[in-house]
């Protein structure tokens, strides 16, 4: 890996997935900054507390997509960020990041894609009564949780689960199968 492997976290929610990245040692040294859309969010107080760079932006204050993301490349540009990881970043991307980051921003999905994108994944597994559903690691495209597939793993559903056990099952892999997967990407 080289010194040159700066990596931004983008999230809007509880962080769990970014905490699981801080915690990789291989990783943590190569986190230089949290771009959230949330104030507020509780990703930002684990950020804070690794001392890691925050960005907060409410795409609300901007007039439009592209000025929020022109704002927020400002930043990547100034931090020379080189790989993008969304975790729970609730929003798509749009050409303004798309384009200077090609290739290198990556999104984690609690399915197993193409199956069940979008929001509430855990909820439309259960209603459609699978017997497993899983994680996907994929490449951001313009699309919504289309981009190429990097890793996948199989989660079981069991007979009783509820939205938050499947949840817990669920984020239990996705801690381990993210910073795995990072690892192997920037080593590249
Ligand atoms: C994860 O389940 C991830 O797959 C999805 O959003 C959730 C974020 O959870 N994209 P957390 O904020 O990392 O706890």
């Amino acid at each position: 890996m080289t010194e040159h492997m700066n990596i931004a976290v983008f999230a809007s929610g509880s962080g769990s997935n970014f905490q699981a990245m801080v915690e990789h040692e291989t990783i943590r040294p190569h986190i230089k900054l949290l771009v959230c859309d949330k104030p507020g969010a509780k990703v930002i107080d684990r950020a804070e507390q690794y001392g890691i760079p925050v960005v907060v932006r409410r795409q609300a204050d901007f007039p439009g997509k592209e000025s929020y993301e022109q704002d927020i490349l400002k930043h990547l540009q100034e931090q020379t960020i080189t790989w993008i990881f969304l975790a729970g970043y609730m929003r798509l991307i749009g050409p303004t990041l798309l384009h200077p980051f090609s290739g290198k921003i990556v999104n984690i999905h609690p399915s197993l894609l193409p199956d069940f994108p979008g929001l509430n994944a855990i909820q439309q597994a259960l209603k459609a009564g699978v017997r497993e559903t899983g994680v996907t690691i994929h490449f951001v495209d313009a699309g919504m949780d289309t981009g190429p597939v990097i890793a996948q793993q199989t989660v079981p559903v069991l007979p009783g689960d509820t939205e938050n056990t499947l949840q817990t099952r669920v984020q239990k892999v996705e801690h381990t199968l993210y910073p795995e997967t990072i690892v192997k990407l920037i080593n590249k």
